[in-house]
């Protein structure tokens, strides 16, 4: 198979850990006779730096091109001036948007060598296996915002907008993915205080009435759904919400696996590339350093070749190479819990080893 895939590394450890991603790619290209291309494009900091967008017209160009984008992370400090004319954010934003992104699939799964990695008791955690549908281009991410009056008098608003067809396809799409699943699906949203929740939950609740009687539904207030995630995570399959929400829970769910740096995602639009990244930002803290894990973002390779290239048997060798790299006891620091650790280049070249 032949294949344009994009590389946008961003900032932080975005660099670092999308080329350990980009090795894995390769190695699998080589070993099962694809022609996988890359190209690697500006998006977020660096491009703030290098072109004054951080989204330049031809990122944008190269990702509509391509048969799948693979991201490392955008933001930090250097950009984080809220008087700012543009933030690296904006980048990941419109990309998103562009390309009509509207699923974002943030699968939590648990690797039984990690599970006294997770700050959470094995008891609790065990068998844990949640697969969250955040919903990505609306709500009160792209909801219209501003600021009026001056100083002690100022004031800023951002509004949190759901239309019905908006909710309707990331219903539809949680409930199909229920059905190859454990046929379980719950809705989170905030419908005692906010309206477009209260908008979410009726529709919701017809889709899945009218269209997937035979997927079992429930809905969770997401104050709540904050403290079942850690108190009996066992108890959810595919959890379906918004964008804000979808982001809050899915960096608390990181702490059952264990650490962000496990958590890999998936965007999906209708038709199109998808865009595969790790649910982490740029680490900024442990940038440069070799230390950061590259396993979210190899994971995430495995997400790309099973969704954007039909290539299952490729995705699988990827999950079992890092299975394997965790069966032979190698961790990087966020995963060692004081024991030894490798860096994020050996943990590349760890997977790859099992590959090949
Ligand atoms: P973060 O996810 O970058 O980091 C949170 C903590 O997790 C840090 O202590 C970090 O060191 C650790 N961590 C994250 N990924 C890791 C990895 N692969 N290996 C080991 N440890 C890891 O969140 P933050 O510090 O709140 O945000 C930093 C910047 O990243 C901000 O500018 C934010 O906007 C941006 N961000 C970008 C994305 C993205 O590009 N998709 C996602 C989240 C945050
Ligand atoms: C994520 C990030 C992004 C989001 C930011 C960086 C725009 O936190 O991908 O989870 O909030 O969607
Ligand atoms: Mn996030």
């Amino acid at each position: 198979m032949k294949a344009n895939i994009v590389l946008l590394p961003g900032d932080g450890i975005g660099p670092e850990i999308t080329k350990q991603a980009a090795r894995v790619l390769e190695t699998i290209s080589s070993k099962f006779g694809h022609e996988f291309e890359f190209s690697s494009h500006l998006i977020g900091g660096i491009a703030i730096d290098e072109t004054g967008n951080p989204l330049p017209q031809d990122t944008i160009d190269a990702c509509c091109e391509a048969d799948a984008i693979l991201l490392g992370a955008v933001g930090g400090p250097k950009w984080d001036d809220p008087s700012a004319k543009t933030r690296p954010e904006v980048g990941l934003l419109q990309i998103r948007k562009e390309l009509g992104l509207f699923a974002n699939l943030r699968p939590i799964r648990l690797f039984d060598q990690l599970v006294d990695a997770s700050p959470l008791k094995r008891e609790i955690i065990e068998g844990t296996d949640i697969l969250f549908l955040r919903e990505l281009t609306g709500g009160i991410y792209f909801g219209e915002s501003g600021r009026s009056g001056d100083g002690e008098q100022e004031s800023a608003y951002q509004s949190m907008i759901y239309s019905v067809p908006e909710v309707e396809r990331i219903v539809r799409l949680a409930a199909k993915a229920a059905r190859g699943r454990g046929n379980r699906l719950t809705s989170v949203d905030k419908a005692n205080v906010l309206e477009p929740s209260r908008l979410w939950r009726q529709v919701a609740a017809r889709v899945m009435a009218e269209e997937f009687p035979d997927v079992q539904y429930d809905v969770v207030l997401v104050d709540a759904m904050a403290m079942h995630l850690i108190n009996r995570p066992r108890d959810f399959d595919v959890v379906v919400t918004g964008n804000m929400f979808g982001d809050i829970l899915t960096d608390e769910a990181s702490m059952l696996p264990g650490s962000l740096g496990m958590l890999p995602s998936a965007s999906l639009g209708s038709g199109g590339p998808g865009l595969y990244e790790p649910i982490h930002g740029s680490a900024p803290d442990i940038a440069g350093q070799d230390i950061a894990n590259p396993l979210a973002t190899i994971l995430a390779v495995s997400m790309l070749l099973r969704h954007s290239l039909d290539l299952n048997q490729e995705a699988e060798a990827v999950e079992s190479a890092v299975s394997q790299v965790l069966m032979d006891g190698l961790r990087t620091a966020d995963i060692a819990r004081g024991a030894d650790a490798i860096g994020t280049e050996a943990m590349g070249t760890a997977v790859i080893e099992r590959l090949i």
